[in-house]
């Protein structure tokens, strides 16, 4: 039973997601702790309705001292047991201590087909370049941002009439699919990483495991 651990900063629908994957039967790994540096991060009272153990961490507490954040949150993260950190919708940056301090055990999950679009704003992004095709990609989390190895993505259209809202609200019915997707591949140990690529032990069939939204 892998121990996982959600970090947001809002909604957090993906980790709505995440939590409900692990309370069906037999699912592969539990979530240890949903900690946000966002007292008012509306997914923190869904959680605690959930009975799941909360913890807040206020940036703004630290005065800009951004390792000081984080070994606070490192410190919670390890007081819950946890094995693998998942970022939801956590709307700040980490620094390269934190991300070695969980290299491998760490992944994040980005509403693009990266290494498209990275940063903020993307599905407006998607929409002025004429993008046909855009998605949204779990990764593992390395120094640079929204980058790392990939782990799985889906596609979605992007609509001629689409707006940032309609094609953000695609994606993220996908977004709920293939981060749990994601965990249960790491918690079952069937996600490898060499040479800085994902290989996923017994993927039969790649294009439907890696596209669980096409239709
Ligand atoms: C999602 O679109 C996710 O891909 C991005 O931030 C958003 C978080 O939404 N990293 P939610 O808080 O999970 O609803």
């Amino acid at each position: 039973m892998l121990n996982v651990a959600i970090l947001i900063s809002g909604r957090g629908s993906n980790m709505q997601a995440l939590v409900r994957e692990s309370q069906k039967e037999n699912a592969p790994f539990r979530v240890v702790c949903v900690l946000s540096n966002k007292a008012d991060a509306a997914g923190l009272a869904w959680a605690q309705e959930q009975g799941i153990h909360t913890v807040v961490v206020p940036h703004k507490d630290f005065n800009k001292d951004r390792q000081a954040f984080e070994q606070v949150i490192n410190e919670k993260l390890q007081e819950c047991g946890a094995q693998l950190v998942c970022l939801a919708g956590f709307m700040r940056l980490l620094t390269p201590w934190f991300v070695q301090q969980w290299r491998d055990r760490f992944i994040n999950i980005h509403p693009s087909l990266l290494p498209a679009f990275p940063g903020l704003d993307v599905q407006q992004k998607a929409i002025d370049y004429g993008a046909k095709l855009s998605g949204c990609t779990v990764h593992f989390v390395r120094e640079e941002m929204d980058h790392g190895p990939i782990i799985a993505q889906a596609a979605v259209p992007v609509l001629p009439e689409d707006t940032a809202e309609t094609l953000a609200a695609r994606i993220l019915k996908c977004e709920h699919q293939i981060y749990p997707q994601a965990v249960n591949w790491i918690a079952q140990n069937r996600v490898s990483i060499i040479n800085e690529k994902v290989f996923i032990a017994d993927a039969k069939a790649p294009q439907s495991l890696t596209n669980p939204c096409a239709e």
